[in-house]
């Protein structure tokens, strides 16, 4: 494994280079669990009405539309991404689903959101936190635009598995992820830096402790599928 280079300027092309099969690959690299994994972390989103989300790192919009699809269109969300490669795909999807005046996809920086405090019920971040540089900073803006009471929902692969797991997934991630992910898209040092960001994120205890020092209350956390993923929920 080599430590993955987190230069905002580049994950930006990046993203936007796999934009196009980006939702064929998630579906063929996860074997179809990926929407299991969004709706569950969805589901940890505070029920009521008419509330407001935000989607943080939204890409082409899959936790988005599985907020109206468990919420409601009484839902208003916004979604925010650095990639227009990624946020173009997201558009024409909310646009065919015919979504376009509950969901409302703009550019914006994970690091440094363009939101006064306290405007929105709960922020949710899938598969977009192990992208930045400083976890920290990023998951303080969620919670510097949340109301209080709101909740910080974060989706993200684990690192560290069982012995055994964690074997099989390395080979997974090291070998047949790159390649496959590669032979798809074209552009494998993308998915030689999904393998790389996710072995180097920090194991579910650990960011738990970030997460209380960013402010958060609360914390707990669900392993889902033998721990490949991981979702950390926080209260404000
Ligand atoms: C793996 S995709 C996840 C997309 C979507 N949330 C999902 O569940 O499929 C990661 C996304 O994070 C975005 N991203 C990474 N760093 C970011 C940052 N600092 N600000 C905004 N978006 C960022 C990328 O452009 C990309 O669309």
């Amino acid at each position: 494994m080599s430590k993955p280079a987190k230069n905002p300027a580049k994950i930006q092309t990046m993203f936007s280079s796999i934009a196009p099969r980006y939702d064929l690959l998630n579906r063929l690299l996860s074997l179809g669990r990926d929407r299991y994994w969004r709706q569950f972390a969805v589901s940890r989103l505070p029920k009521k009405q008419a509330s407001q989300f935000l989607d943080v790192a939204t890409g082409t919009g899959d936790v988005a539309v599985e907020i109206i699809k468990q919420h409601g269109p009484d839902t208003r969300i916004t979604g925010i991404d650095f990639s227009e490669g990624m946020l173009e795909l997201g558009k024409k999807k909310i646009s065919d689903l015919g979504y376009q005046q509950l969901i409302d996809l703009r550019r914006g920086d994970v690091t440094s959101l363009d939101f006064e405090d306290e405007v929105f019920d709960a922020a949710i971040i899938a598969f977009g936190i192990r992208n930045v540089p400083d976890y920290k900073k990023s998951i303080m803006e969620m919670a510097r635009v949340i109301k209080k009471g709101g909740r910080v929902v974060i989706l993200e692969f684990t690192s560290m598995q069982s012995r055994f797991f964690q074997w099989i997934f390395r080979l997974y991630l090291e070998k047949i992820l790159p390649f496959l992910g590669g032979l798809i898209s074209g552009r494998k040092t993308a998915y030689k830096y999904l393998s790389d960001s996710v072995m180097d994120f920090p194991p579910p205890e650990e960011f738990k402790k970030i997460m209380l020092d960013s402010g958060l209350k609360e914390v707990e956390y669900h392993r889902l599928t033998f721990s490949i993923v991981t979702v950390h929920v926080g209260i404000k």
